[in-house]
């Protein structure tokens, strides 16, 4: 185990990711957490993450010193890498000067860390701090024009390392190489966290943990929840019984393709309930125009829909959660970040589903890990690779009231579009795309006749962690054809427009 002690930083769990692409596991822990519980997990190697503090300031972030004197190897990661020099006897002062961006940097290729790698390259650097003198028995590896310490090890056998930029960002040249380095050369991993491991293992402490249980598990037919019910199948068989709530708000096909995969014509071993509710909410949602609205009472309809399903099913043992590893960081759980998307979540837990415990098998994983089990477990590649798709499904991307005929529109509309980009090959390259419907009519003209009919709009974003998007570059000539299938195709559209806005200001989704 490595664990990742986290400071606050920005590019936390991307440090915990860039470890497990080492085939290591990684946790993290906020630097609150006690060095007894640290010790007690005998990691074999320690991280510590960058902060927005400055080390020597009252009441900064800081950990024991006793974590240097473990034995175990540390490095620190800029604010780790200061607190480390400033807990030990170095000093680390405000620079002159803000170090942004990309930097050249000179390299000691005779250390372990940055052996086999190139003596000069560039680096992300963003730090106002900077380490003005080392503590005893530490030399600097490395450094650039304005910076005398860029990275340092201890000459005793302390094993401790610190790197002033950031490793884990890919505009670090060879970053890459480092984190192996110290993986490998330093804490001399066994490399042997990779997903086919994880499938067994998770399936032997399912079946200890769920006994001769009943399972239940609401199945949106997103990869998390897939993936999860997956191993839950084939670790308990029919003890499990999945229920998948069809809105009505789904792409086209998509309940159907649900269905294929997860229902009895399908290969896997459980109970699979799909509840035709479109009908219901098309009904509650007439007449609501209000995008906040439309998403509460799709939520709350999901939970009745839900509940009346496993009221019929009665008492259960266990209650399978999607819950993948940035949730539990991101909800103060793990990390120090403690942001919490509320909205991006269904409607929360079901209040009166009778059940004991909750199951959560992915609750260790990467969404990039999620999707090598979900490969591993041999589900469809369309299930493994789809794009995020929100709770509230069309409802969101349909401006305005939602009618089952708009619904048919944007379905239509939505389905050629995704046909198209995955014929250019863009498929697997584009963030999140799809297909809206803006509440707008205009004249148009069609063979000698005019049309006052719906615009459609296509979205298709680039982005990282989706609190930041950039409008996807598509080609001119994929758009075209794009707006000519769908006009030709689609009953009741005449306008096709492609939304060139980034988050900020915009949003990914149209509500
Ligand atoms: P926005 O529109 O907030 O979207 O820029 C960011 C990401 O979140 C998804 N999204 C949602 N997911 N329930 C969900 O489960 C929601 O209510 C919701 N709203 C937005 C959106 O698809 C994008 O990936």
């Amino acid at each position: 185990l490595m664990i990742v002690i986290d400071f606050g930083g920005q590019y936390n769990q991307l440090v915990a990711r860039r470890v497990r692409e080492n085939q290591v596991y990684c946790e993290i822990y906020s630097y609150k957490t006690d060095i007894e519980k640290i010790k007690a997990m005998h990691p074999k190697g320690i991280i510590l993450t960058g902060g927005p503090d400055s080390c020597y300031v009252e009441g900064a972030a800081t950990y024991s010193k006793e974590l240097f004197n473990l034995g175990i190897p540390v490095l620190g990661l800029c604010y780790g890498a200061q607190l480390m020099q400033h807990l030990l006897g170095g000093k680390v002062e405000r620079a002159d000067f803000r170090e942004y961006g990309k930097t050249n940097v000179h390299f000691d290729t005779t250390s372990p860390l940055f052996k086999d790698l190139k003596e000069d390259s560039v680096v992300w650097m963003s730090h106002f701090d900077y380490i003005s003198q080392l503590g005893p028995n530490f030399k600097s590896i490395a450094h650039s024009e304005n910076c005398p310490v860029a990275a340092f090890e201890s000459t005793d056998d302390r094993q401790l390392y610190g790197i002033q930029f950031h490793p884990e960002v890919l505009h670090t040249e060879q970053g890459t190489e480092m984190i192996r380095n110290f993986v490998v050369n330093v804490c001399h991993f066994s490399q042997d966290w990779i997903m086919a491991n994880f499938v067994d293992e998770q399936i032997k402490a399912i079946r200890e943990k769920v006994g001769d249980g009943k399972v239940l598990c609401a199945l949106s037919g997103g990869v998390d929840s897939s993936v999860a019910a997956v191993l839950l199948s084939k670790a308990v068989g029919k003890q499990l019984t999945c229920v998948f709530v069809d809105h009505g708000l789904l792409r086209k096909n998509e309940g159907d393709e649900v269905e294929a995969v997860f229902g009895p014509e399908g290969p896997y071993d459980l109970n699979f309930i799909r509840v035709d509710a479109a009908s219901r909410y098309y009904e509650k949602l007439k007449g609501v125009t209000e995008p906040e609205r439309k998403r509460k009472i799709i939520g709350e309809e999901f939970i009745r829909v839900f509940e009346e399903e496993a009221k019929k099913i009665g008492a259960v043992d266990f209650l399978v959660q999607g819950t993948i590893y940035p949730d539990v960081v991101e909800s103060g759980l793990g990390g120090e970040s403690a942001v919490i998307k509320s909205h991006h979540n269904v409607g929360g837990l079901p209040d009166y589903v009778d059940f004991k415990e909750i199951v959560e098998p992915l609750r260790n994983l990467f969404k990039d890990e999620v999707r090598k089990v979900g490969l591993e477990l041999g589900i469809p590649e369309y299930l493994v690779f789809r794009q995020p798709f929100p709770g509230p499904g069309l409802g969101i991307r349909i401006i305005g009231e939602v009618t089952p005929e708009k619904v048919r529109i944007v379905q239509d509309a939505d389905a050629i579009y995704r046909e198209e980009i995955a014929k250019a090959g863009l498929d697997r390259s584009i963030g999140q795309y799809f297909a809206a419907l803006t509440n707008m009519r205009s004249v148009g003209v069609m063979g000698d006749e005019r049309t006052y009919d719906y615009a459609i709009a296509l979205r298709a974003v680039n982005t990282i962690d989706f609190m930041t998007a950039e409008a996807a570059n598509i080609p001119f000539d994929v758009l075209s054809t794009v707006m000519s299938r769908i006009i030709n195709e689609v009953r009741g559209v005449n306008r096709v427009m492609y939304d060139i806005t980034s988050k900020p200001p915009g949003t990914i989704e149209f509500e």
